[in-house]
């Protein structure tokens, strides 16, 4: 559904991805996996158009992404769930999800998204008009992940949506995003914590230095001596 060719970026003249190939399949969850620095939310910022590339493609669903604004490539169904919640604080939960639903593929279904959001998240549910600002960080994630899926995404990109949270809140996290993907969502996710991942994905990819150093199945990655020692403690 999305593939990524060789693609690099840079922040001004220095390299951040280097060469990157990745493909995430119709439904599938993918894992993009990685030390700070590899290089990950800059992929996921090219896929969205928030980066330029400096060489490569991306394609999705056959669409060239390259020469798209972010504004387009959201339109396509491509859902950005940011490193850090980018919440605004001062909004209220209900105003925040409407602002995923902006988008002209979403806005009609707005009513019948809200209701799918509220019912994957009770507890935004309860607090629909509370200023976001003032959740947790746990209820502050749930929030941005629901602000995402109010584009009906076929592609939900998540950035490290465990980071900073307490382990219960992390669990409920990862339990919610496997419920999205049984749903049929496609999705592309980002992490540190790679033992808990690879629970969660079928596929992943491990970036180091901007570039794809290993790739393959859960359980070919668990059990790959490189990742053992690196990422798994073991
Ligand atoms: N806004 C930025 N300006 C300059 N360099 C950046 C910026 N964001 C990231 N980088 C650099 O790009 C590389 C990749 O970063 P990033 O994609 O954020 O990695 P990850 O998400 O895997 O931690 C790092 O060397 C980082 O320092
Ligand atoms: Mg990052």
């Amino acid at each position: 559904m999305i593939e990524l060719s060789d693609v690099s970026a840079s922040y001004g003249n220095v390299p951040a991805i280097n060469g990157v190939t990745i493909n995430v399949g119709e439904g599938e969850a993918v894992g993009l996996l990685g030390a700070n620095g590899a290089g990950k939310s800059t992929t996921l910022r090219a896929i969205s158009g928030l980066v330029k590339l400096t060489s490569g493609a991306i394609t999705f669903l056959g669409v060239d992404l390259a020469s798209l604004p972010p504004h387009k490539i959201t339109e396509l169904g491509i859902a950005h769930v940011p490193e850090g919640r980018q919440v605004f604080p001062e909004m209220t939960v209900n105003e925040n999800l409407e602002i995923g639903s902006y988008a002209p593929r979403a806005k009609a279904d707005r009513a019948s998204s809200l209701d799918l959001v509220y019912s994957i998240f009770p507890r935004l549910a309860e607090r629909r008009k509370q200023l976001a600002g003032t959740m947790s960080g746990g209820e502050q994630q749930m929030l941005a992940v629901g602000r995402g899926l109010m584009l009906k995404p076929r592609l939900l990109m998540l950035d490290e949506p465990s980071l900073g949270l307490a382990p219960v809140m992390c669990d409920v996290t990862f339990e919610k995003v496997a419920e999205i993907h049984k749903m049929g969502t496609a999705i592309l996710l980002v992490e540190q914590n790679v033992s808990r991942a690879l629970t969660l994905v079928q596929r992943a990819y491990v970036l180091e230095s901007g570039k794809v150093i290993l790739d393959g199945t859960t359980a070919q990655l668990a059990g790959n001596k490189q990742v053992q020692a690196a990422y798994l403690g073991i």
